[in-house]
């Protein structure tokens, strides 16, 4: 029988899944190996749920599963504005990629995703590499990431969404001259920086790992500024790229750009820092709606499509960009209110189809 205690931590699970209306949570534990994951699947309307697979050395467990929980549902809205057919999910391992991370830990995650049968699909996210894939694709029969990185595709295609905001606000897609500050220089930061400066752009560069953002400005001739100092930077672009929740009560005084246009996954601690941003006169481009080229990637890779066409899909995330600002300007909206709208028309339609997804 559950104790009173139990019941109230069940409960709460499901408190937070109903009003998102997510379809499975699975907590998944190996004592051999250590294991603490935590699988999301928030809606297969659109076809099996794919999303990265994070590590990360979270605080609280109560941290990881809200981690989880706002990435799954952002991975299906992502899905849905992006014309891609596949549902939303993710999975979080707490632990410190840098020390904790082995072949069996992974191997232990893997076999939990297989579990699911397909109905949730893998791939990479801060914390796990390509080769982290390969070993968990060793257990789990539906793994994406592993033939291909697709950080290049997301950069590439944060890319064109920045010059659609910059031509949104100042009447010209030219990127020359235009001056960038790019928070964390991982996977996609790295690559969308140095894209930025291919294309003339002033770039500015910061990360809490300091000596990586110094090698990386070396490298593609940017400029380096403390991890900390960077929000308060002046620039005409403000490019998360690292965690979520970057934009919250604390910080949105203290940003001095135009734009906001990044590749990181959940930029707004909150819906209604949207708002807080357009009350500041700071144009926003939806997080889930520029950073999709890398899962329209992931889609093609699927479907067998060669690269170019991939890449012309990928560069169309700029128009799509500029759809919701367009929308936005319309309907009189915030484009994050704009973009929850197109998302959720396209899910609403599509669900009407049928049943969510069985894996066979
Ligand atoms: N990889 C992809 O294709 C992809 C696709 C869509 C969205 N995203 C999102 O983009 C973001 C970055 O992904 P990634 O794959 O490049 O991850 P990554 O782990 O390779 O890079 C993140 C970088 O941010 C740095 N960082 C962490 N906190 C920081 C802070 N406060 N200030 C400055 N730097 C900080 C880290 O040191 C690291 O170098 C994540 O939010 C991810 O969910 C990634």
């Amino acid at each position: 029988m559950l104790t009173g205690r139990a019941y109230v931590g069940v409960m709460s699970v499901f408190d937070r899944m109903v009003p998102d209306d997510f379809e499975q949570v699975v907590f998944c534990h190996d004592a051999n190996t250590g294991l603490r994951s935590i699988i999301a699947v928030h809606d297969t309307s659109l076809g099996p749920a794919l999303g990265g697979v994070r590590m990360r050395a979270y605080p609280r467990e109560e941290d990881a599963l809200t981690d989880c929980l706002r990435l799954a549902r952002g991975m299906t809205f992502k899905a849905a504005i992006a014309g891609v057919n596949l549902g939303g999910g993710k999975s979080v391992i707490i632990g410190d990629p840098k020390h904790d991370k082995t072949e069996a830990l992974l191997k232990a995650h893997g076999r939990f995703i297989q579990t699911l049968h397909g109905r949730y699909i893998p791939g990479m996210d801060s914390g796990t590499e390509m080769r982290d894939l390969e070993v968990i694709a060793t257990e789990a029969d539906r793994v994406s990431c592993v033939r291909n990185d697709p950080s290049p595709m997301t950069a590439l295609g944060v890319l064109e969404g920045i010059k659609a905001c910059v031509h949104a606000r100042f009447g010209t897609g030219s990127l020359d001259g235009v001056k960038v500050c790019v928070q964390g220089v991982g996977h996609v930061g790295s690559s969308l920086a140095g894209k930025l400066v291919a294309e003339g752009a002033e770039v500015t560069v910061a990360d809490a790992d300091g000596p990586r953002a110094k090698e990386v400005a070396g490298e593609i001739g940017a400029t380096k500024v403390d991890a900390d100092a960077l929000l308060a930077t002046p620039c005409d672009v403000l490019a998360p790229c690292a965690y979520g929740g970057v934009i919250d009560d604390s910080t949105v005084d203290t940003l001095r750009c135009a734009i906001v246009a990044g590749g990181a996954n959940n930029v707004l601690a909150e819906p209604r820092h949207g708002e807080e941003l357009q009350a500041r006169g700071i144009l926003y481009a939806p997080d889930y709606c520029i950073n999709a080229g890398g899962l329209i990637s992931l889609e093609e890779e699927i479907l067998g499509h060669d690269e170019q066409r991939t890449e012309r899909r990928v560069r169309s995330v700029g128009k799509l960009v500029a759809d919701v600002l367009r929308r936005a300007e319309q309907d009189g909206v915030s484009p994050a209110h704009a973009a929850t709208a197109m998302a959720t028309e396209r899910l609403t339609a599509l669900s009407a189809v049928g049943p969510k997804y069985v894996s066979r």
